[in-house]
């Protein structure tokens, strides 16, 4: 293994999101054990550097693959020779992997750690879950992930992409409430049974709002409302509904409907999109539903 010598030298302007090709030869990496700082992102990757109110600075080289980005309702596009840094940003900025992307990411400081350590402690009650009933851990996993391509192409809600990381990933968490009988029950749920289930809500926004504030908590609470009032648990209506919320609801019914699980055969990308469809305005936002197809076409 070689080691690879990278650090900005210093007349690279700092408040640009994007550097230029070829600018590989103005850094220096004083790390002998660069892979372990060398990110994979396969095609289809949505993500976002976020602003960071520290002196921490990360850079990211583009080492291969092709990075699309959206500054500023613009769209750039990186590739292999390229950098991006968080620094001096004043906006999130999201990005999408074109082509299968490995990409050296250098920090000044532990970067992650904050989140991380944010999101271990609810991460526990979903892996608790997953034992119980072998999906809800994987199910709010992909949701996020869907939530994430959703708003890369709904160009709306950067500014509260932290907000949707957390609710989008502890959405359900409050289904470790509910008595395993009834959450893992294979037919249908008696009237009975079904009001106990849908308390799921308003315990997630009591987990939530405990360890992550108001926010986020709100945002998970309303992911079973619908737009027309018919929804849990407090028959929210269209504009009182979020736009994080409604964007949950979309990657939840979604998830929900492909994947194969043993009382339940998944259905096609094609057919789940139909069911959204029949359901837009009344259940769901149809400019959601649009984001979601698009990002799923990227895919393919
Ligand atoms: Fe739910």
């Amino acid at each position: 293994m070689g080691e690879l010598s990278f650090i900005f030298k210093d007349n690279y302007d700092k408040n640009n999101l994007v550097g230029v090709n070829g600018d590989a030869s103005c850094l220096i990496c004083k790390e002998k054990d660069f892979e372990s700082l060398i990110e994979i992102m396969p095609k289809g990757t949505v993500g976002y550097i976020y602003t960071i109110q520290t002196n921490l600075v990360e850079f990211s080289y583009i080492l291969e693959g092709i990075i699309e980005f959206i500054d500023n309702q613009e769209t750039i596009i990186l590739k292999a020779g390229d950098i991006y840094f968080h620094h001096s940003l004043n906006q999130n900025h999201m990005f999408r992997v074109i082509e299968d992307a490995r990409v050296l990411n250098l920090n000044t400081g532990p970067y992650y750690s904050s989140y991380e350590e944010d999101e271990n402690h609810l991460m526990t009650v979903l892996e608790n879950l997953q034992k119980v009933d072998g999906d809800t851990l994987n199910h709010c996993i992909r949701v996020r992930r869907l939530c994430l391509g959703i708003t890369y192409f709904l160009r709306e809600g950067f500014e509260q992409l932290d907000d949707l990381y957390f609710a989008a990933i502890f959405h359900d968490v409050g289904k470790a409430k509910i008595p395993p009988e009834i959450l893992m029950k294979p037919g249908k749920l008696t009237t009975e049974e079904y009001e106990i289930m849908k308390e799921h809500s308003r315990y997630t926004y009591e987990m939530i709002k405990e360890r992550y504030g108001e926010t986020i908590a709100e945002i998970a609470f309303q992911h079973h409302e619908k737009l027309d009032g018919t929804g849990y648990p407090r028959g929210l209506k269209e504009n009182e509904i979020c736009l994080l919320a409604r964007v949950i609801a979309v990657a939840d019914a979604y998830d929900a409907m492909v994947v194969t699980r043993p009382y339940h055969v998944g259905k096609s990308i094609q057919d789940a999109i139909k069911e959204l469809r029949r359901c837009q305005d009344t259940q769901f936002d149809s400019k959601v539903i649009t984001a979601l197809e698009s990002y799923l076409r990227t895919l393919d």
